[in-house]
């Protein structure tokens, strides 16, 4: 299978000096193309600065991590960018978008950056907000939704530009079941197009849906179902043996995936 993400000895340090506090202690973790893995542990273990530096939002204090064999922490910043805009679709609700940009514009945003011409950028931009449900809203500002259709927008926005890869932070943490439940699908549909999957959930049923569960405790990972075969894989500290044929579980796990 092939590595989409390859994260060796990944430490995050914030603050300096007294008031140091490291986040990750040395992780090591393989993302393989098409897998959904659910990030999943207490609030404060270092699920969200994960997500940010492997997202490249953030850069590691030390330690490395490739995207599709390309070490991000030697590339420049407008490569960073490049990689960023054409590869990723994001579902954090702290880089909410625009507050006085309609909800279209907001969701065309990414197509602009990649160079995506106006009038199919609008095309792609309305397709996906018919998906999740908000084409009575184009024209309203992103600012005048409520948190879920705000939610809502984020997913349309993270769809849009079809990505290889999705990086979503407690995607259903606003909503209500169902409206939850339609996100999730969307998700998934997306998944099974191909589309690599990391979530950051507190929703047992959701982390239950994907193929693959990494528990963080503590900056530190302690579970990787990733290898199934590998009884070892339960054991605190054992994620870098573990995470190698973390693909294989991923047919019947997502049999289960809701409708
Ligand atoms: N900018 C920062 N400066 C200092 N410490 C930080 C910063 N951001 C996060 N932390 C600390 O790092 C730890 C991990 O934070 P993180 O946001 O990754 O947790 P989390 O697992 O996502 O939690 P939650 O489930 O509550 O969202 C926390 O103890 C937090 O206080
Ligand atoms: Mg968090």
């Amino acid at each position: 299978m092939e590595k989409v993400i390859e994260v060796k000895n990944l430490v995050k340090v914030y603050g300096k000096r007294s008031a140091a506090f490291t986040a990750l202690k040395h992780l090591n973790l393989d993302i393989y193309k098409g897998e959904s893995v659910a990030i999943i542990g207490k609030s404060g273990s270092g699920k969200s600065t994960l997500m940010h530096l492997l997202a490249l939002l953030d850069k590691p204090t030390s330690g490395t991590i490739k995207i599709n064999g390309i070490d991000s922490t030697k590339l420049r910043a407008h490569k960073l960018n490049q990689l960023r805009n054409q590869s990723f679709g994001f579902v954090f609700q702290q880089f909410f978008m625009n507050p006085n940009d309609t909800v279209l514009e907001n969701v065309m945003l990414p197509l602009k950056i990649a160079g995506v011409r106006r009038k199919k950028r609008k095309e792609l931009a309305t397709k996906a907000l018919h998906t999740v449900g908000l084409e009575e809203r184009l024209k309203f500002k992103a600012n005048d939704l409520s948190g879920g259709q705000k939610q809502r927008v984020c997913i349309a926005r993270a769809l849009v530009n079809d990505p290889s890869i999705i990086f979503a932070d407690e995607p259903t943490g606003n909503l209500d079941s169902t409206t939850g439940d339609k996100i999730i699908k969307l998700l998934f549909d997306a998944n099974k197009k191909g589309t690599t999957l990391i979530i950051v959930t507190h929703d047992e049923d959701l982390a239950k849906l994907c193929n693959r569960q990494v528990r963080i405790m503590d900056g530190e990972i302690v579970e990787d179902t990733g290898a199934k075969s590998q009884k070892s894989s339960k054991k605190p500290n054992s994620q870098s043996k573990s995470a190698k044929t973390s693909a294989s579980g991923a047919k019947s796990a997502k049999k289960g995936a809701k409708k």
